[in-house]
């Protein structure tokens, strides 16, 4: 039997890493074409550490607060681990902290990350509270590359929820939640396994929609 290579990733992390688990359970299948080599938190109590290490899961603390304001001389900390443990692609899971765009182009189709909305709708703090504050319908997550504008760059996945009359930020987030543990160890699946191509600020790739490619909210019948 030929085993192919596995992709070797790291999840960057600042708090609970429900999405890193997500990822984590995934990417525990045999033919799953990435690994999860490290798991690092720019944050010592991280909740999401320790479920990494229960799934014997290498972490990692870069501690970000002594470095301040000096986001270079923190990167570099990163990519020297990055550089050790030999990561070739990255995912940002609840990330809170702002890279560099030297960082973000070095890593330029190599660093995922996910948003909970419907991206380009609702970038930046309580994504929830502004889809409720809008009325829209429908909202969802997103799985994008990184770019150096904040919750922005090449769209990779989405997954929609509708949206109920009776929400609160709370639980739109929850039901959001479910559907981002779904879409990102999808879409670490197609990227890793060399399905999507970038073209100017567009990802192609050759993966369909649902069976019906529509979802409607409120349904009237
Ligand atoms: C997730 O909902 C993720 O989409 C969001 O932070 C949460 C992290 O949760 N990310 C952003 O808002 C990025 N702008 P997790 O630590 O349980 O994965």
């Amino acid at each position: 039997m030929v085993t192919a290579v596995k992709r070797r990733v790291a999840i960057l992390i600042s708090g609970r890493g429900s999405n890193m688990a997500a990822l984590i359970t995934a990417a525990k299948a045999p033919a799953f074409p990435a690994e999860i080599t490290v798991v690092i938190s720019n944050k010592p109590d991280a909740a999401g550490l320790a479920k990494a290490k229960e799934n014997n899961v290498a972490t990692l603390v870069i501690d970000s607060a002594p470095f301040g304001k000096d986001r270079t001389a923190f990167e570099a900390a990163l990519q020297a681990a990055l550089d050790q443990h030999g990561i070739e692609l990255i995912c940002l899971g609840g990330f809170m902290r702002l890279l560099t765009t030297e960082f973000v182009e070095r890593w330029a189709g190599k660093m995922l990350n996910i948003h909970p909305s419907l991206l380009p709708s609702f970038r930046g703090l309580d994504p929830h509270g502004q889809a409720l504050r809008a009325g829209v319908k429908v909202s969802g997550a997103t799985v994008h590359f990184v770019t150096p504008e904040m919750d922005a760059g090449p769209i990779v996945m989405q997954g929609a929820v509708a949206v109920r009359d009776d929400d609160t930020p709370d639980t739109l987030a929850e039901r959001v939640l479910r559907l981002e543990h779904r879409i990102y160890p999808d879409a670490l699946r197609l990227v890793a396994s060399g399905g999507t191509r970038i073209d100017k600020d567009v990802c192609r790739t050759a993966a369909t929609g649902s069976p019906d490619d529509t979802l409607i909210s409120p349904e009237t019948i």
